[in-house]
């Protein structure tokens, strides 16, 4: 994903008509309010200052009252939860506030790895619905493990959880003592009447979970960097003193944005998530008629598309790239368990995914 943008450009200096859909960046433009709000709070010398940690209240008010809306989560906006420079940053923040040398974290590895910590690499696989099983971890990492993060509506196989699984995993993280980073920036991109959760919504998940929301997917601000982590006092505060060290706060004017669309965010993210369902409608039957056979996601804004056996994902990503400028991402790219799949997403108008399509059923009838 690192170096897409630089191949990109080599791509149109060349002249090629390049279709990008790597990134989770959609083309969409973010509210209005937030613009608004913006533009407003710019001019205010106050929104130049340090944010700190503590950020603008009326943030930390309007994140907590969407949870209690949307989920009905109760959290103390000051004691537990915080605002994050996308919840990225505090997603990989939350492992070294966590994990001791030696620690074991059921990915992501980056975080983990600068941490100190031990990645433990499960591949998402089919075969298990792209359910992380933490039954199937040996019994040896999982007496090691801290931290195992769940990302349900997943990016990017696009699966999503049952309230049974996540009962189960919950359970499991309590009986042994496991703290779940809930990765949640898709639960308001859900399509054909699935509702997504909070992992708070599951019994017993205050106790051991940390949940991360974001505006960067629900309202296409993805370049704004505002997010936010909700959970337990004591986790919310390890994670406080970490990002002391290393960030003042997102900028404050960011922040009134952000508290001027929540109060808004189910609406909003039904515009948004009508032109994703769109396009996800418009370019799956020239999929399938190109020979690619994905199935239809009820979330998130990817399809997650299997290749022939036998084709490694890189070679397609690479021949769609150079052969017909078309820019998505190699399963492998994920992991191992990602071979056999590439990604594509959502994030430029049906015309060109359409295009996308017949151009990558080219790449495939050439393979
Ligand atoms: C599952 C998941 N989590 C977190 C992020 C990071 O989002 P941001 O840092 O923009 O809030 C992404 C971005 O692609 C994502 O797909």
């Amino acid at each position: 994903m690192a170096e897409i943008p630089a191949l990109k450009r080599r791509l149109i200096q060349e002249g090629i008509d390049v279709i990008d859909v790597g990134a989770g960046d959609a083309d969409l433009a973010p509210p209005r309010a937030a613009v608004e709000a913006l533009a407003r709070a710019a001019r205010d010398p106050a929104m130049s200052r340090y944010a700190f940690q503590l950020g603008l209240p009326a943030f930390r008010e309007a994140a907590a009252a969407y949870l209690q809306r949307r989920f009905g989560v109760r959290c103390d906006p000051f004691t537990e939860l915080h605002p994050l420079l996308g919840s990225k940053e505090g997603i990989a923040h939350l492992a070294m506030a966590l994990l001791d040398g030696g620690d074991v974290a059921v990915v992501p590895e980056g975080g983990t790895v600068l941490a100190g910590g031990e990645p433990y690499r499960y591949a998402l696989t089919p075969r298990s619905g792209f359910l992380l099983e933490l039954e199937e971890l040996p019994p040896e990492v999982v007496r090691r493990t801290r931290l195992v993060y769940l990302n349900y509506p997943n990016n990017p196989t696009a699966a999503v959880a049952t309230r049974e699984y996540l009962e189960r995993t919950v359970a499991f993280c309590r009986r042994h003592d496991i703290v779940i980073a809930y990765d949640n920036p898709y639960c308001e991109i859900t399509y054909d009447g699935y509702v997504a959760p909070s992992i708070f919504e599951t019994p017993g998940a205050w106790e051991c979970a940390v949940e991360f929301h974001s505006l960067s997917k629900t309202f296409c601000m993805t370049g704004w960097r505002l997010g936010w982590a909700a959970g337990r006092a004591e986790l919310i505060a390890a994670l406080g003193r970490v990002k002391n060290y290393v960030d003042t706060g997102a900028f404050l004017a960011v922040q009134t944005a952000g508290a001027a669309v929540l109060p808004q965010a189910e609406q909003l993210a039904r515009e948004y998530v009508a032109q994703f369902r769109e396009r996800r409608d418009a370019m799956l039957p020239v999929l399938r008629a190109q020979g690619f056979e994905p199935e239809t996601p009820r979330a998130t804004m990817y399809l997650w598309v299997p290749l022939p056996e036998g084709l490694p994902s890189a070679t397609f990503q690479r021949r769609a790239l150079e052969e017909e400028g078309v820019v998505t991402v190699p399963g492998s790219g994920f992991g191992a368990g990602g071979e056999g799949f590439f990604r594509i997403a959502l994030t430029v108008a049906t015309p060109r995914l359409v295009e996308a399509a017949e151009r990558l059923g080219k790449v495939l009838a050439a393979v």
